[in-house]
């Protein structure tokens, strides 16, 4: 199919999703923000007060609902792209797999931290398999970070892709959490191999 094709079918689908259309109407910057909203919902992961950070942020949608649902809580978000300002969000731009920037969330914090969130994803390489392989080295080195980081009753919660690097992913969440579990949201795209990582509790 030609580029212009494909963009023209994907604007088409963008104007149909009803989760582009709602994440309009509340202003989220983005429809990922129904994902997380499903994975709280379910997996009960907020709660006032907590310490959280946000791994791949932009454009903010997942920061935007720490910042408006979470209250008196401490945030801190990183991408290596720009985004415009969120309330109450320590936002950090740099490239997470760089120690410099592990350092630099860590030290915002001073302490350990109650939730990582992870939705990061590199840019499409148009090979399916490649980006499963390069965005679950993302998520390891999110979950290696959160091993850390977080407190022992802390929480990760990551982007996967089926693919390749599932099994390791799954096997290395068990050694460093009592819980972990695969869920894929309703509003994760049915033909997209994303699912998401919930862990909880370190061992
Ligand atoms: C799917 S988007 C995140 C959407 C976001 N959760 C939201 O709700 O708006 C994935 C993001 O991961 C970021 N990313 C990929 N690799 C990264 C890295 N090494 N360090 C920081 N951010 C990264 C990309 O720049 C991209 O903005």
């Amino acid at each position: 199919m030609k580029k212009n094709k494909i963009s023209k079918n994907w604007i088409i689908k963008q104007r149909r999703d009803i989760y582009v259309r709602q994440s309009k109407l509340e202003g989220y910057r983005a429809r990922a923000v129904y994902k997380l909203q499903e994975i709280d919902q379910k997996f009960k992961i907020f709660k006032n007060g907590m310490y959280i950070i946000d791994l791949g942020a932009a454009p903010g949608s997942w920061s935007q609902y720490v910042s408006k649902n979470i209250k008196s809580g401490k945030f801190a978000s990183i991408d290596i792209i720009d985004f415009e300002k969120i309330d109450n969000i320590h936002q950090i731009k740099g490239d997470f797999t760089n120690d410099i920037f592990k350092k630099k969330i860590i030290n915002y914090f001073g302490t350990k931290v109650d939730v990582v969130i992870s939705d990061m994803a590199v840019n499409t390489t148009g090979n399916k398999n490649l980006d499963s392989i390069y965005t679950g080295e993302l998520c390891m080195d999110a979950m290696k970070f959160s091993k850390e980081t977080l407190k022992n009753d802390g929480k990760f919660i990551s982007k996967i892709f089926m693919g390749s690097t599932f099994n390791e992913i799954i096997s290395e969440a068990k050694k460093i959490f009592k819980e972990s579990k695969v869920f894929k949201p309703l509003a994760s795209r049915k033909n997209s191999k994303e699912s998401f990582i919930i862990c909880k509790y370190l061992r």
